[in-house]
């Protein structure tokens, strides 16, 4: 997170929680005595990070999550996005790979299984995809503010025609296609995650937002698929799907969705004073993808043969993916399953 643009957040009134990762510009290097500032500090070192349990749930039920595709979204790339949901607890997977080569998705989340709560309670083993809501007509424009969000959650689950369920497990996915403009897309943020107030939505619902960023900022919350210019004499990555948006907006999705279930009332786990800016179990990795991690460097990652992309999890249906790690608890590091040292 930026220092600059939290403190102008705070003067909008915003709490700029779970802001998704995006990569440093060699100006913005401050704030690790806080725990936030380069991810190279984290890979294999906890002297900064003091991630805290606050006695708030983590998501313990069976996770159950809900696409609102908000905007055009060509059938091709909801695929992709589907396909990684599915990969996170696919049936079988419990008692070995379900048929997934290793490292697999699955194996990402058992990171996000180890945190607790009060209870001893672990997050649940169980990721579902759920029934889906689209508004390609964007019913709330195509300028949208953090609140605007939650109304999107609403006109999902308030719909006359097959409203999106209520249910314990439940978590909301708006993803916005790459017209869609939201506050401090880009600038800020590539993706948040909260919960819903009853007075906007009726319920307390945990969700999260994640932006297309093609159009916008790929260098921003797509990279490595995208470079930003002040990173000297690199390529872009092939994105392992075929999609620098999307490929993109993968990883910011696991890093929602980890942090939605590790914090999801935004009591649970995170490090740092103030519950308004935490910094969570995947703010503490971000850019980290693999061993050696950090800085603009990606880590150690494999590649697939056909189309050469880098990646680092395979999901179902062949499909593989890039996803940035998380905090590991016991370890006190980012860990992911491709590391080279397990
Ligand atoms: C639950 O969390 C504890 C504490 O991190 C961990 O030791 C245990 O292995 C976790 N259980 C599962 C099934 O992940």
């Amino acid at each position: 997170m930026h220092r600059l643009g939290l403190c102008c957040l705070v003067l909008l009134g915003l709490a700029p929680l779970a802001v998704a990762w995006r990569p440093w510009p060699p100006s913005s290097a401050g704030g690790a005595a806080a725990g936030i500032g380069v991810s190279n500090k984290f890979e294999g070192s906890s002297e900064f990070v003091k991630l805290q349990y606050h006695m708030g749930p983590v998501l313990a039920a069976d996770i159950t999550v809900h696409p609102i595709w908000y905007g055009r979204w060509p059938a091709d790339q909801k695929r992709t996005i589907r396909a990684f949901i599915r990969s996170l607890s696919p049936s079988g997977s419990e008692g070995g790979g379900g048929g997934i080569p290793s490292p697999s998705v699955a194996a990402w989340w058992r990171t996000v299984r180890l945190y607790t709560d009060q209870t001893s309670a672990n997050v649940s083993a169980v990721v579902k995809l759920g029934q889906e809501k689209s508004d390609a007509r964007m019913s709330r424009g195509a300028k949208l503010s953090r609140l605007d969000i939650q109304s999107v959650v609403r006109d999902a689950v308030t719909a006359r025609t097959r409203p999106l369920p209520v249910d314990s497990g439940g978590v909301y996915l708006v993803l916005t296609s790459p017209e869609v403009v939201v506050d401090n897309f880009c600038g800020q943020v590539c993706g948040f995650h909260y919960f819903t107030f009853p007075s906007v939505v009726g319920y307390t619902l945990p969700y999260a937002w994640v932006g297309n960023s093609a159009q916008r900022c790929p260098e921003v919350c797509a990279y490595p698929f995208a470079i930003p210019s002040y990173v000297a004499g690199r390529k872009p990555e092939t994105p392992p799907n075929g999609d620098v948006g999307v490929d993109g907006m993968v990883s910011v999705i696991a890093h929602e969705l980890a942090e939605l279930a590790s914090n999801p009332l935004a009591n649970a786990w995170y490090a740092g004073e103030d519950p308004s800016f935490p910094t969570e179990i995947a703010d503490l990795c971000e850019g980290i993808y693999g061993t050696g991690g950090g800085g603009a460097y990606t880590g150690q990652l494999l590649t697939d043969r056909r189309s050469g992309a880098p990646y680092n999890v395979n999901g179902v249906g062949g499909r593989k993916f890039l996803v940035q790690w998380v905090w590991n608890p016991i370890l006190s590091y980012c860990s992911g399953p491709n590391a080279l040292d397990q």
